[in-house]
């Protein structure tokens, strides 16, 4: 099969020796991202700043988002530097209800609609069972589930109106438990119960709803869990860093950029036809099927 521009050629052999050569379907990726209005949660840095920087480069209107306003003014200078969207930031602690409320209506008043939710979070502590604490579980409920729920509740109303993207950034734990990381591996999972959920009780609106799961992809989150694991075993953070390599197929981390990739495409108008569905995005690293 040859891949040309906007085309899938097929080449077929023939009895008489000929190839032919022949057009079967015309498939032009059209992102469609220009002028598209996002909201991008958690989005001063890692994940959530690089897929705010894909959607950006792809000429969508981005609201960059978090508890550190001198952290979101850089990102946005650096992010209007890439020149084709138009970037705004808004402080908000997504654990308040009153912060999410502004935020959203700071988007809907700054864009006049809101088509792409991409949700996302601090990572929970790590730590086992019998070490956490009633207070971190409930900070973890509220951080990393009920925040998404309560973002999802305020942007309804206008998203219903003209349909729209909602992306759920979970961990892969949702498919592998991840040893150490009871927090994730309990509360990344109501993640995708809701987003199932949701993408039959949204369908009737146009709102297609996804799940997309990093494995591991070199962020300031990686870095820690990496630090924990090697404290946890007394070993150098550079050997911990190889051994959890070693598990991935790949042979390395993922970047954020190849993580947005994949969250980019989602919202976009080259996919239509997926809702409900969680997305690894490991380098193969989950053995679960
Ligand atoms: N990187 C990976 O390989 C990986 C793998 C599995 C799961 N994940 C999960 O994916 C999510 C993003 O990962 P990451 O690697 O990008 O993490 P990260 O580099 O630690 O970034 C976390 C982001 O969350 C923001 N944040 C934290 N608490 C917040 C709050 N209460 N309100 C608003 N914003 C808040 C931070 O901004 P401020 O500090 O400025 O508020 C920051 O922008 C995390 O939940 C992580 O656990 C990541």
């Amino acid at each position: 099969m040859i891949h040309k521009k906007g085309f899938i050629v097929e080449q077929y052999h023939m009895p008489c020796e000929y190839w032919l050569i022949f057009t079967i379907g015309v498939v032009a990726m059209e992102l469609n991202l220009k002028g598209k209005n996002a909201l991008v949660i958690a989005s001063s840095q890692g994940l959530g700043k690089a897929v705010a920087e894909a959607l950006v480069v792809e000429g969508a209107n981005v609201v960059i988002t978090s508890r550190d306003e001198v952290k979101l003014q850089q990102v946005q200078e650096e992010l209007t530097r890439v020149n084709k969207g138009h970037v705004v930031f808004f402080k908000a602690d997504i654990t308040k209800q009153e912060d999410i409320q502004s935020l959203v209506r700071f988007t809907v008043e700054t864009f006049g609609s809101i088509d792409i939710l991409v949700n996302n979070a601090g990572g929970p502590p790590g730590g086992k069972f019998e070490e956490i604490t009633d207070d971190q579980w409930q900070g973890a409920f509220e951080l990393n589930l009920l925040s998404y729920i309560r973002l999802i509740r305020e942007v309804l109303p206008e998203m219903k109106q003209q349909g729209g993207r909602i992306i759920n950034i979970a961990s892969t734990s949702i498919k592998q438990p991840i040893p150490g990381l009871i927090l994730s591996n309990t509360f990344r999972l109501g993640i995708v119960g809701l987003t199932k959920t949701l993408a039959v009780e949204l369908a009737p609106y146009n709102i297609l709803i996804n799940t997309v799961a990093p494995g591991r992809i070199s962020t300031a989150r990686t870095q820690h869990l990496d630090r924990l694991n090697a404290e946890r075993q007394g070993i150098t953070l550079e050997e911990a860093t190889a051994q959890s390599k070693r598990t991935i197929p790949l042979g390395r981390y993922g970047t954020p950029e190849e993580f947005a990739k994949v969250v980019t495409f989602l919202v976009s108008d080259a996919s239509t036809y997926m809702t409900g569905s969680s997305f690894m995005v490991d380098g193969g690293m989950v053995t679960a099927i």
